[in-house]
């Protein structure tokens, strides 16, 4: 028997928010079947043995990110975004930069890496002179190693990339009965790593970090903190930090960011 549903919000409430999540997200008919699932592979009977399991196992407690974050990703997911970094803070940011320092990107909870693709694509869609020489550093990462692995496939849906602006979908796609795929350079840039939010970061230093609808989405208290205190101090001044659109640093961090009123989620470090 896994319990009725006060058994399970029980579990939640008691569980969660010592693995660092914000339980009261996940009180969903999907989620619990998942845990139900993941139990009985364990051979688990009471949702009490199962909070024992995770509170014991730490392999287990890594494991429950991948059952409980939702991995839903698409290019140029929310395309407005991608527009803006495009027109205004990528030339931005080549301005910025030594004439041959590579510009360094990382897209931390990636899923597949869809995100990291589409910064490759608006990449080498900006003018060469506002690229200049510069080559492009793109790490992708996330803790779930079957999409990353998917990741490296190239076969999307149509539903996938049905943001990519035409132009660039022109330039840097094509379709077949299998799917959409990507081509030339974008195709391989991205560099794929299996990384957990709350271990240091896979990089020294990355100029524009996206970190989207999974730290500030999932995880609350002093593990969340922690997780963005590191992933601020990699990024130095002038570069970019970009948050899910319902997504917010906290106030007292103002001070350190700038914040454009734009109904997009794009900080900038001024100091
Ligand atoms: C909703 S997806 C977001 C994908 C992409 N950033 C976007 O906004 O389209 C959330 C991702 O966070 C990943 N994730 C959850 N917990 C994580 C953790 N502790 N470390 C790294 N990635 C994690 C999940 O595996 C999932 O792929």
């Amino acid at each position: 028997m896994h319990g009725g549903n006060v058994g399970f919000e029980d579990f939640l409430r008691t569980t969660l928010p010592f693995l660092g999540f914000n339980w009261t997200r996940f009180r969903k008919r999907m989620i619990r079947r998942r845990l139900a699932k993941r139990m009985g592979a364990l051979a688990l009977r009471s949702w009490d043995s199962y909070r024992e399991e995770l509170l014991s196992n730490p392999r287990e407690a890594a494991h429950v990110h991948t059952l409980l974050t939702v991995s839903i990703s698409r290019f140029w997911r929310n395309r407005a975004l991608f527009d803006q970094l495009r027109k205004f803070h990528f030339p931005a940011l080549m301005n910025c930069l030594g004439e041959d320092e590579p510009v360094v990107v990382w897209s931390a909870g990636a899923a597949s890496g869809q995100e990291a693709f589409s910064l490759s694509m608006l990449y080498h869609s900006l003018p060469e002179r506002i690229r200049g020489g510069r080559k492009l550093t793109l790490v992708a990462s996330d803790i779930d190693f079957h999409l990353l692995r998917r990741g490296q496939e190239n076969k999307w849906t149509a539903g996938e990339v049905r943001e990519v602006p035409c132009g660039v979908a022109e330039q840097f796609l094509w379709i077949d009965e299998l799917g959409a795929h990507l081509s030339g350079v974008v195709r391989t840039e991205v560099l794929f790593v299996c990384h957990d939010l709350f271990e240091p970061p896979p990089l020294r230093q990355a100029h524009v970090v996206f970190c989207r609808n999974s730290v500030m989405t999932y995880f609350h208290g002093p593990s969340r903190e922690q997780a963005m205190a590191r992933i601020s101090q990699m990024i130095p001044r002038g570069g970019y930090l970009i948050l899910g659109r319902k997504e917010t640093l906290p106030k007292r961090w103002a001070a350190r960011w700038s914040f454009f009123h734009t109904g997009h989620r794009i900080y900038q470090k001024i100091t």
